[in-house]
């Protein structure tokens, strides 16, 4: 009796996980939405700065942390695990998504290699050519 019941709660627990795999994210899927995390944090980190704002010899590091982390989301994404917020229109328009991924990691290095002592305004340039990547992709790859 008591086997029993240990083989019907483990059956119990593969029937529950087999019916809910969006519950647990595969790993890669999670580094993608982390990624992304931390490049809005660095966004919100150089806006700050070019408003005036926070600590403005640290505008470098943030714009280095979002490079490096632009290029942590490509190489996620680059296995092709679906889930998360990526629209299936990603992989199956995988030429185009690459593109736009590497033409924002280039203009992300491009801002990371401004001098410590770029002017605002050379700072304001490079950081918006940057985001502007950020809405082009979502509004054709991120789901709501
Ligand atoms: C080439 C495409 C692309 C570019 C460029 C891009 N993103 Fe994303 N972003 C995505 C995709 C796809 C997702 C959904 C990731 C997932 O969950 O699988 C996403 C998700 C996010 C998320 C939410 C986390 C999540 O997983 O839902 C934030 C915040 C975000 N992006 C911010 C930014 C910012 C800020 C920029 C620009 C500085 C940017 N992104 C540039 C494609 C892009």
């Amino acid at each position: 009796m008591k086997k029993l019941l240990l083989v019907s709660a483990a059956a119990a627990t593969l029937i529950t996980s087999s019916a809910m795999p969006q519950e647990k994210a595969h790993p890669t899927v999670k580094y993608r939405h982390h990624t992304m995390e931390t490049i809005k944090d660095s966004l919100i980190q150089m806006k700050g700065i070019l408003n005036g704002k926070g600590q403005s010899a640290d505008f470098g590091i943030h714009a280095r942390v979002m490079a490096v982390n632009a290029e942590g989301f490509y190489a996620a994404s680059r296995v092709k695990i679906a889930g998360g917020d990526t629209k299936p229109a990603a992989w199956e328009n995988w030429d185009d998504f690459a593109a736009r991924m590497e033409a924002y990691i280039a203009d992300t290095k491009a801002l990371a290699a401004l001098p410590e002592d770029a002017d605002q305004k050379a700072r304001a340039v490079a950081f918006g050519k940057a985001v502007k990547n950020c809405k082009a992709c979502h509004d054709k790859y991120r789901a709501e």
